[in-house]
């Protein structure tokens, strides 16, 4: 695997979302009961049985934080806890060891801290973004869960995800499902991704930037996108976001629907989102870590393209809720109490 650029010669503003091999990442180890102490290490390469339950029975969920520089050049992570928290909540889906909080949070500080000239300049739009894992190893080959477990977390220096970035894009709605009523679209895990591949192909390759996704039972409800929740301005200012149980409980999602309510006086809602009534609608975007806030030109639906607020300009709202969420992050705006952890 080639080795990352030095970091003096990296465009910063113009990141997009790559994989980077960066000099250190994380490592645990769980087995007979417990993790050992972890450490950094150089080495990218996982070496694991070919009888991993994570290769054959997906038992492999993972999380995606970022770290952001401000402007006075510290470095700050946005609510891992809340990270933390879900990966716990996936890894009890999957019937794999949790990493409590501190431990998660404490490894997410040591990984940006031994990668920090990697942290991309303030001012440049680039963050590190994280990538916690954790799969089933050891050899196994009855479908159970494995005897031992592999904590990671490394990290790469990101910009846009959606290659719009804030300049609005358009999504469509597939055949397919990404996840099952009752199934793991609350978790984070592998599986969910893997069945998202070829609807997300085909989308890209019919021009979308990902699919919007149509609850798995009745298909007239929007879920969310491939990689990000989904939330609509109505024409009466309020932020509307889908309530299901086969989504994933986005934490920008959930910092967004707080900051709408109490920063910028919306009115909020978890519920029903019907994909026959998006005329209520005056702006919508996708919203997660990766996409940050990704204004949504239009939905593609039965060969109709339902245009929001425009194809080619971001919606007032959307901005304003896309300066406050990103003015916190990166420190230039005051946090709500307990959202920012200094990386020291
Ligand atoms: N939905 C899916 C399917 C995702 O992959 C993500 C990304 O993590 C999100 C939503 C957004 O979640 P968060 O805001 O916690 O990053
Ligand atoms: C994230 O936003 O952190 C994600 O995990 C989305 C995607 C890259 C899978």
């Amino acid at each position: 695997m080639t080795k990352a650029p030095e970091p003096s010669t990296i465009d910063w503003k113009n990141l997009g979302f790559e994989y980077m091999d960066l000099p250190f990442r994380y490592l645990a180890h769980w087995k007979d009961g417990q993790w050992d102490e972890g450490e950094l290490t150089e080495d990218s390469t996982l070496h694991i049985s070919e009888g991993a339950t994570a290769l054959h029975y997906g038992q492999a969920d993972f999380e995606g934080l970022k770290a952001y520089r401000t402007k006075n050049n510290e470095i700050q992570l946005f609510r891992p806890d809340q990270n933390a928290q879900r990966m716990q909540n996936s890894c009890k889906r999957l019937l794999m060891p949790t990493m409590p909080a501190d431990r998660f949070i404490d490894a997410a500080m040591q990984v940006v801290k031994a990668n920090e000239d990697f942290v991309p300049p303030y001012g440049t739009g680039g963050t590190l973004y994280l990538r916690p894992l954790m799969i089933g190893v050891g050899g196994t080959i009855g479908v159970h869960a494995a005897p031992e477990y592999i904590f990671t977390i490394f990290a790469m220096p990101v910009g846009a995800y959606y290659k719009g970035g804030v300049k609005p894009t358009n999504f469509t709605t597939s055949y397919y499902d990404r996840a099952a009523p009752h199934g793991t679209g609350q978790s984070k895990v592998g599986g969910n991704y893997g069945s998202s591949l070829l609807p997300g192909d085909e989308a890209h390759k019919a021009g979308y930037s990902d699919v919007v996704y149509l609850d798995p039972a009745t298909h007239t409800k929007i879920e969310e996108a491939g990689s990000a929740n989904f939330f609509g301005i109505t024409k009466d200012d309020k932020f509307v976001t889908p309530k299901s149980d086969s989504i994933l409980p986005s934490v920008t999602k959930r910092s967004l629907l707080f900051l709408a309510k109490n920063r910028l006086g919306l009115e909020t809602e978890e519920g029903d989102v019907f994909i026959d009534d998006l005329d209520r609608f005056k702006e919508a975007g996708a919203m997660g870590t990766a996409a940050v806030i990704a204004p949504i030109g239009g939905i593609e639906y039965k060969d109709d393209l339902h245009v929001f607020y425009s194809e080619t300009e971001v919606g007032p709202i959307t901005q304003k809720l896309y300066n406050e969420l990103t003015g916190i992050q990166f420190g230039d705006i005051e946090a709500p109490e307990g959202w920012i952890y200094k990386v020291k």
